[in-house]
This record gives structure tokens, C-alpha cells and sequence, in this order.
């Protein structure tokens, strides 16, 4: 019984496995990552010496749906976005929907060490503030794929802050076809200011 049971879970495991190949191909990915590694580092941890942020085991949904936003524009074409700007012609490196999928498998399966906290702020208030967050990046901020939400978990600290000054200034999240970044815009208005921003990503580096 067991034996059967194990034997179907492995069949179930071996169809998704086969689901993801077809999507992209990590092997073909690895090849076209090695433009990114100059950034974001071989094991895609990111460097805040370059202001590339953690892209290590992110959901391929969302780093599909950013190198697209990057390549066509979406993300990374305002002027004043001075770190998109630098992201926007590596994207232009991958040439079709299939590249990205491929690279987006390969980041997916890197795995890298949880980053060092660099930003100091109020834990408490910010676990307060992140009480409306939760409700689309889940309560340990795992990411809701249904609500396009991407996880924080592992994220770099310092990243999210200029992420969310960014939302908050209308550098990422206000052009007409960014969908999902307008979602999350009026979010981080309820970020009064530095502070507030400070304390909630105090909060999110907490979780595991
Ligand atoms: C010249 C340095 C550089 C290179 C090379 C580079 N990136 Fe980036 N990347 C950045 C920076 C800087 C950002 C942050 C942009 C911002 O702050 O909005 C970024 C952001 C990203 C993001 C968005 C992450 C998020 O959480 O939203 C993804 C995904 C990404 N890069 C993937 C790649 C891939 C894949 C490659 C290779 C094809 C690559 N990058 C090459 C500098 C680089
Ligand atoms: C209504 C749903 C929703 C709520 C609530 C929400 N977000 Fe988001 N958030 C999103 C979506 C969707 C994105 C992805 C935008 C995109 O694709 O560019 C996002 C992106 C982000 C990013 C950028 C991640 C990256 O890798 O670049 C950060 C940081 C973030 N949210 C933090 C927060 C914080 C902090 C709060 C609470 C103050 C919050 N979010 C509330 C939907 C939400």
C-alpha cells in the first residue's frame, strides 16, 4: 500500500518535473545566465555594491513577468529609475519569450545564503504595518501567485527599501501597462515615510 502510494506520489512528482522542462530549461538558462553573473553574482544572491538585489529561488511566474516588464520597457524605462535603467539592457540580452523561461528556471533552482541584515528599524511597528501586506505576499511572505504578489522571503533588506521608495516616488508601478506594479503602488503609500518603510522590511527579513 505504501509502496503504491509512494510509487504514485513519485509519478504525480516526475509529471510536474516534466511540466517545468517544457516551460523552460534550466540547462539552456544557465548558459544565457552568465551575462547576469557579473550582477547578481553565481549563485544570484545579489550585490549591494552593485545595487543588484537577491534573485536566487525566486518563483519563475515573477522573474518571467519582471524580465518581460524590463525588456519591453514596462520597468526600467523612466529616466530617474537610475538601477532599472541598468537592468533593462540585460534583459534585451535574452531574445525570446523561450530565453527567458529558460533563465527564469535557472534562477529559480539557484540557491544562495539568507543575506546580512543592513537596515535597523522598529520590528514591531513594522510587523503592525505589515498586517495589510500579508494579505497579498502571505503571512510569512512566501508570495500568492494568485494575487501576483512575489515572495520576500530572502530578499535584501536594502532592496526592498528603494523598491518600496521607488512604488512610493511612481519609478516602478505607474506606467499604463504595469498591471501588477499599480497593485502593489498604492501599498506602499501606506508607508507614511523612511521610517515606516524602514521598520516594515526590519519586519520582512525576519521571516524564514
Ligand atoms: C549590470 C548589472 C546587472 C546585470 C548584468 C544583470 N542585472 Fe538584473 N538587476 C540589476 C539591478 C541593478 C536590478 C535592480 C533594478 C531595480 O532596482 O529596480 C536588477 C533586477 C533584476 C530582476 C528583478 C528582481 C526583482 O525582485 O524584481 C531580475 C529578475 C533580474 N535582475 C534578472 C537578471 C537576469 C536574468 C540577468 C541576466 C540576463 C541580469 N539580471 C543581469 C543589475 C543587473
Ligand atoms: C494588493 C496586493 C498587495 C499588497 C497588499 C502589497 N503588495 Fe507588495 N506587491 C504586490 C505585487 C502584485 C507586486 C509585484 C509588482 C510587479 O510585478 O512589478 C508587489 C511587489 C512588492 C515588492 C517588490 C519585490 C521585488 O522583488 O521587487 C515589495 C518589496 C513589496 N511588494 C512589499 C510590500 C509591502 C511592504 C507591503 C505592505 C505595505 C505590500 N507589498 C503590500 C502586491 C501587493
Amino acid at each position: 500500500m505504501l509502496k503504491k502510494l509512494t510509487l504514485l506520489l513519485v509519478g504525480i512528482g516526475m509529471g510536474f518535473a516534466q511540466f517545468t522542462w517544457a516551460a523552460g530549461n534550466p540547462e539552456k538558462g544557465k548558459a544565457l545566465y552568465a551575462v547576469c553573473v557579473a550582477c547578481h553574482g553565481t549563485d544570484g544572491a545579489g550585490n549591494k555594491a552593485l545595487n543588484s538585489p537577491r534573485i536566487a529561488g525566486q518563483e519563475i511566474w515573477y522573474l518571467e513577468r519582471q524580465l518581460k516588464n524590463f525588456k519591453t520597457g514596462v520597468r526600467g524605462a523612466n529616466s530617474k529609475d537610475v538601477y532599472g535603467m541598468q537592468m533593462r539592457p540585460m534583459a534585451m540580452t535574452l531574445p525570446s519569450d523561450q530565453a527567458i523561461a529558460d533563465v527564469a528556471a535557472y534562477v529559480n533552482g539557484l540557491k544562495a545564503k539568507p543575506p546580512v541584515a543592513k537596515i535597523k528599524g522598529d520590528m514591531s511597528a513594522g510587523k503592525a504595518a505589515y498586517m495589510i501586506c500579508q494579505t497579498c505576499h502571505g503571512a510569512k511572505g512566501e508570495g500568492n501567485k494568485a494575487l501576483n504578489a512575489p515572495k520576500l522571503i530572502n530578499q535584501q533588506d536594502w532592496y526592498m527599501v528603494r523598491q518600496l521608495k521607488g512604488f512610493k516616488e511612481g519609478l516602478r508601478g505607474t506606467h499604463p501597462k504595469d498591471v501588477y506594479g499599480m497593485q502593489m503602488r498604492p501599498m506602499s503609500m501606506t508607508l507614511a515615510d523612511d521610517e515606516a518603510i524602514n521598520n516594515v522590511v526590519s519586519y520582512i527579513v525576519t521571516f524564514k
